[in-house]
């Protein structure tokens, strides 16, 4: 059975139509990435699966589970994480304080703002563990606002890490990277647990084949192809579209 199922989701602002009858399916562990030309709707797609926007028409399941209506806090409660385009981290806080509030939020403890942040001697040794696994102990007192915005991105992927997901979904988590940013995110990504499905939504075409098992191409709101590396890599339509004609290809 799939994790995710999408089927045939439409959604329209006013008068502009963003996605037409949009599906997709992803399985256990799959690294599904989605691809498409600016403005295509992927970030919109992105917001309708989480639940930040309503969708027109169409249904969402998890794990079999009609999940269109829930909030998006019930969401990462049932296994669902995500990132955003843009980072939404605290940047007067340090990496410690980021990834303790976020461990704070998916355990459910009620904030207190008179306790001291590491109280919590179970989110303490979990902060610890996550620190050491991904080896950013030594960078734990620095505030996030000082670290690389290559830093500051690979951190949101590990908070939204923290709350255990089934799948995460990740948009677009090289952009504004440099290249040695880029290929340490994407080394990163590839080193994900298996008992994770990503759906990362990508324009670096070299991140894109080096983590994709399904490729889906959205354009103009519309699931043009949906298959392997190897399919959308061939696809004519895809060609011209996406990779403009007769432009380089990457392996
Ligand atoms: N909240 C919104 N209100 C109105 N229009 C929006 C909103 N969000 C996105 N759009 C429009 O929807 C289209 C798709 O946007 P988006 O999903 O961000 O595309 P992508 O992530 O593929 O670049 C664009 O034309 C964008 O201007
Ligand atoms: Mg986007």
């Amino acid at each position: 059975m799939s994790l995710l199922k999408v089927e045939n989701i439409s959604k329209s602002f006013k008068t502009l139509q963003v996605l037409y009858n949009v599906s997709l399916e992803v399985k256990p562990g799959e690294r599904h990435v989605i691809i498409g030309p600016n403005g295509a709707g992927k970030t919109t797609l992105f917001n309708c699966i989480t639940n930040l926007l309503p969708i027109d028409s169409g249904s969402i399941y998890l794990d079999g589970k009609e999940i269109s209506k829930l909030s998006p806090h019930h969401l990462v409660h049932l296994g669902m994480s995500r990132t955003f385009q843009k980072n939404n981290l605290f940047g007067d806080l340090t990496v410690e304080e980021n990834l303790h509030l976020a461990l704070v939020a998916k355990k459910s403890y009620r904030y207190n703002i008179f306790s001291p942040l590491a109280s919590r001697s179970d989110i303490k040794k979990e902060t610890n563990r996550i620190l050491d696994q991904w080896e950013i102990s030594s960078r734990r007192h620095i505030k996030v606002k000082n670290l690389s915005y290559g830093e500051q991105r690979l951190l949101e992927v590990l908070l939204a890490m923290a709350s255990n997901p089934k799948i995460l979904l990740l948009d677009e988590p090289t952009s504004g990277m440099s290249p040695a940013e880029t290929a340490q995110t994407s080394e990163m990504i590839q080193k994900l647990p298996r008992s994770i499905a990503l759906v990362v939504i990508e324009h670096d075409m070299e991140v894109v084949f080096a983590i994709a098992d399904r490729i889906t191409v959205l354009h103009h709101g519309e699931v043009i192809l949906s298959g392997s590396p190897e399919e959308v890599r061939n696809n004519e339509m895809v060609k011209e579209i996406y990779f403009g004609g007769g432009a380089k290809q990457h392996a």
